[in-house]
């Protein structure tokens, strides 16, 4: 039977401080640099549950719910929530915590495809995982429906290469 781990072993946190060079001209964080603070985490979390190099297939369904300013801070979490052969899906939710009004809204959430690759960058295969919270089992449920749409995408981009 398939050995699968629980999606603990995976969950990663970490905390930013957003500063001036990370904003636009009204002071709020630019989208990019929040991408590249998931695009890290994600890694880490795949990394951390594959115990493989791992690299970026995809960044699909980035919700920027709200904004961060200078001075907040901004707490991430990744988790593994599913896995295929070689892919992993990581869900990873920024949180904006602001020290002046105490408040804690969430700001970003997004789910990428990570996949664990050998030395010459070839696929490798991976566990399985077991969600544990019941948010994570609820973002596992679609899990197959969201690889079949992504498979979609890429048949139809690659029509335009
Ligand atoms: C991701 C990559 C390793 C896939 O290689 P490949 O030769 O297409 O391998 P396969 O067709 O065997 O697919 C391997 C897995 O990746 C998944 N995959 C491939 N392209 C994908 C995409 N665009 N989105 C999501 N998953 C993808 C497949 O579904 C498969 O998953 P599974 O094994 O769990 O079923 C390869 O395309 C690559 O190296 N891309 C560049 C990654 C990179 O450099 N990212 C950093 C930013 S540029």
């Amino acid at each position: 039977m398939e050995e699968k781990l629980s999606s603990t072993i995976s969950r990663t946190i970490q905390t930013k401080l957003v500063l001036p060079p990370d904003t636009n001209h009204l002071g709020t964080i630019f989208g990019g640099t929040i991408l590249s603070y998931i695009d890290e985490i994600a890694a880490i979390t795949a990394m951390k549950h594959s115990k493989e190099v791992v690299v970026t297939a995809s960044i699909d369904t980035v919700n920027f719910v709200s904004s961060a300013k200078v001075g907040d801070i901004l707490h991430l979490e990744g988790v593994v929530i599913s896995t295929g052969r070689t892919s992993m899906e990581v869900y990873v939710k920024v949180e904006t915590e602001n020290l002046t009004s105490r408040t804690k809204t969430t700001t970003t959430t997004a789910i990428l495809t990570m996949v664990a690759v050998d030395q010459h960058g070839k696929p490798t295969p991976v566990k399985g995982v077991i969600p544990e919270s019941e948010e994570e089992k609820k973002l596992s449920f679609h899990a197959q429906a969201r690889k079949e749409r992504r498979l979609r995408m890429n048949e139809l981009s690659s029509e335009y290469k």
